[in-house]
């Protein structure tokens, strides 16, 4: 076989001068190189100019309804002081369409409190009635349009997803002072601030966290990711890591460009400062289809933080809307934020009762004593968000059983009262099933209470600062009672006690 590489062969002499010939093609080469890039610098040059001398016509601050919030940039640290986090120390992003904003706005402005929470809903464009744009509303702002300048060459990427990861940078760039938290979420996210608070309150806002939780259905992590914060159940950036995020972001956008979301856009640009998820069970993305009774039924042990997809889901309490649902959640919600959904249950000795209190939600009564372990456990009146299926979820299920005698009798709430300086009381309504077939006695017997009052003092926000660990009830009234009401105590558990069978 021969191998022709003539180099071997070559003399010294020639050696050279194939030395001094590649030298020369080389500085050519060079040459050609150092006149392109020159080439390519005046282009890019002349490009920023242009883009510079378009964009800045077209100045964001123009959307900007309410003009009294001037950009002012702070460094970080800023020269604040060590004050309790409060809500003007939060900042909203809420990714938001002109498309969708009439029929969702009404999950913003449940919670938005005009002039206090701060933050804008992002836009795709000026809405067509923007000079009556609702007070009661998060103000809003154009977000810059994208289209001309990024990734345009990718057609399967998705432009909205994008537009929406770039609103932390939006908001960061706005450079309004004293913002400590960055909280991003939807237009279809209800959120609960006061709670919000107590949680970032826990986190030293000077370091670099990353705060949400994951999907409920197990097959979107899988999709999706583990290791992201879902964007529509809301997520908080500390400053310093929202600093660096939005350094790095629209370079890190182009690399995840072809993923689906834009919350996942986001947790990949964070996956790049090393920042990973700090897990916080009261963001609730509610991928998941049918009745969330059984999930907020059995809410685990942390403050009430969102609520998303209400759209997707039945109605939290049956037979009216989900707006008046919302309502109705907050008035006992609004009485003692971190209570809200707190489960707690007890037994009932006299009549071998096991009673589960969602509180300020609803209370499922069982006529048979019931573990604690299982009790803990969320009925499974739910499907998973793609399949429709019933699992694999990212918490335990119970299935709801078709036996009409392993079924609880379900109250739900009716009135919440403030009952002294620290005092609550709530109040569930029987919820009457069609076809309540379970003629056993103790069944019969359980029908006839009509209604639970249930008092409580109002739960500490530092409770979250400690060894999470639930609450004790007890019943009352069990003797003296009617056997039409049943009043429910909630208070700390005493030394050494235990929701335990005797
Ligand atoms: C209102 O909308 C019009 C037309 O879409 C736009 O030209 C104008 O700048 C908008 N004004 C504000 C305050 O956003
Ligand atoms: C912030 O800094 C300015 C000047 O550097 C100073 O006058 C002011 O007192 C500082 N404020 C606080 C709250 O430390
Ligand atoms: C929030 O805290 C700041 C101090 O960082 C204080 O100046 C402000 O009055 C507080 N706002 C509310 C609403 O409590
Ligand atoms: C963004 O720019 C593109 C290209 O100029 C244009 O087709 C599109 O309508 C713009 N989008 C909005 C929402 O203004
Ligand atoms: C409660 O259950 C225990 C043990 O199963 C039983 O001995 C007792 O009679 C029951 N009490 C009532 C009131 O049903």
């Amino acid at each position: 076989m021969e191998i022709d590489h003539d180099d071997h062969h070559q003399d010294p002499m020639s050696m050279s001068a194939h030395l001094h010939r590649i030298s020369r093609s080389r500085m050519r080469e060079a040459f050609t190189i150092s006149m392109k890039s020159a080439l390519a610098l005046l282009v890019v040059a002349f490009l920023s100019v242009f883009l510079y001398t378009t964009f800045s016509s077209t100045n964001l601050l123009l959307s900007c309804p309410c003009c009294d919030v001037l950009p002012h940039r702070i460094t970080w640290p800023a020269n604040e002081t060590d004050a309790p986090t409060n809500i003007s120390h939060v900042m909203f992003g809420i990714g938001g369409s002109v498309k969708t904003w009439d029929t969702r706005r009404h999950y913003c402005e449940i919670w938005w409190q005009p002039k206090i929470t701060r933050g804008f809903i992002w836009l795709e464009e000026s809405p067509p009635n923007n000079v009556s744009w609702p007070v009661s509303s998060p103000p809003y702002r154009v977000s810059t349009n994208i289209s001309q300048t990024r990734n345009s060459s990718c057609w399967y990427c998705s432009r909205p997803s994008i537009r929406i990861a770039r609103v932390i940078k939006e908001s960061f760039d706005l450079g309004l002072t004293n913002i400590r938290w960055f909280v991003m979420g939807d237009d279809d996210t209800v959120f609960f601030t006061e709670n919000l608070l107590t949680v970032l309150s826990k986190y030293d806002h000077k370091q670099k966290y990353y705060i949400g939780a994951t999907s409920e259905s197990l097959d979107q992590n899988v999709m999706h990711s583990y290791r992201m914060a879902y964007g529509g159940g809301g997520f908080a950036i500390s400053y310093p890591l929202a600093a660096e995020l939005v350094k790095i972001l629209d370079g890190c956008i182009s690399r995840y460009a072809p993923m689906y979301g834009s919350d996942q856009m986001v947790q990949g640009c964070i996956s790049e400062i090393g920042v990973p998820l700090t897990t916080e069970l009261g963001f609730h993305q509610l991928d998941i289809r049918k009745s969330p009774y059984g999930l907020l039924a059995a809410h685990p042990l942390a403050p009430l933080l969102s609520l998303h997809h209400l759209d997707y889901v039945d109605p939290l309490f049956p037979s009216t809307t989900q707006q008046s649902s919302l309502n109705r959640l907050r008035t006992a919600y609004n009485l003692d934020p971190g209570r809200a959904l707190q489960h707690t249950f007890c037994h009932d000795l006299t009549r071998n009762w096991s009673i589960s209190i969602s509180w300020g939600y609803t209370i499922q009564l069982y006529p048979s004593l019931m573990t604690a372990n299982d009790l803990e456990v969320a009925p499974l009146t739910f499907q998973t968000w793609r399949a429709w299926s019933d699992g694999p979820f990212t918490f335990e299920t119970r299935p709801v059983d078709l036996n009409p005698c392993q079924q609880p009798v379900v109250y739900f709430l009716d009135g919440a009262t403030k009952a002294g300086p620290s005092q609550t009381l709530t109040t569930y309504g029987r919820h009457v099933e069609e076809g309540e077939k379970c003629n056993l006695r103790g069944y019969i017997v359980a029908r006839e209470v009509k209604r639970f009052k249930v008092s409580a003092s109002k739960l500490d926000p530092k409770t979250w600062t400690k060894a999470p660990s639930r609450e004790c009830c007890e019943v009352i009234n069990a003797r003296r009672g009617t056997g039409k009401v049943v009043e429910v105590k909630i208070r700390s558990c005493n030394p050494w006690e235990s929701v335990s069978p005797p």
